[in-house]
């Protein structure tokens, strides 16, 4: 195991800019294995958008994402719901019928439920 092997997570520089308006100036973020992390800022510092950069949704004029040891390229949300990466969006456009563990398994429902009952993967 190399000496990053302990984070699941590596942001490392990521800028965003929309317009011109700098939203990330080289943001980094490394999230430890079996932790939880509350991202606070103040309206508008970016918190979403560097989440919906990990989510695939927007891309990142520069910067790199290191998911479970490996540099990966998150080109949509398929991408980062196949390396095991979800989201809850803050904005309420939810389904508002599906409970929080279908929110969760939203679009990949087969791959997680026999019989209509959320499994857990092999
Ligand atoms: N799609 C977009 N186009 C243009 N500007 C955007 C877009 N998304 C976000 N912004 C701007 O980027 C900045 C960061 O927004 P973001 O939603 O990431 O902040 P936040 O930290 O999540 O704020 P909040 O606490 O209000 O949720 C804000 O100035 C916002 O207006
Ligand atoms: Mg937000």
């Amino acid at each position: 195991m190399d000496v990053n092997g302990n984070y699941i997570l590596e942001m490392e520089n990521v800028n965003k800019q929309f317009s011109g308006v700098k939203v990330l100036d080289n943001v980094q973020l490394k999230v430890k294995r079996g932790t939880i992390h509350a991202l606070m800022g103040e309206n508008g510092a970016g918190k979403s958008t560097l989440m919906k950069i990990l989510m695939g949704i927007y891309q990142p004029d520069s910067g790199s994402i290191k998911f479970n040891g490996t540099y990966t390229k998150i080109n949509n949300v398929r991408d980062a719901l196949n390396a095991g990466i979800s989201m809850i969006h803050q904005e309420l456009v939810q389904p508002q019928h599906l409970t929080v563990a279908e929110h969760i398994f939203l679009g990949r429902e087969a791959d997680y439920s026999i019989r209509g009952v959320l499994k857990k993967r092999k």
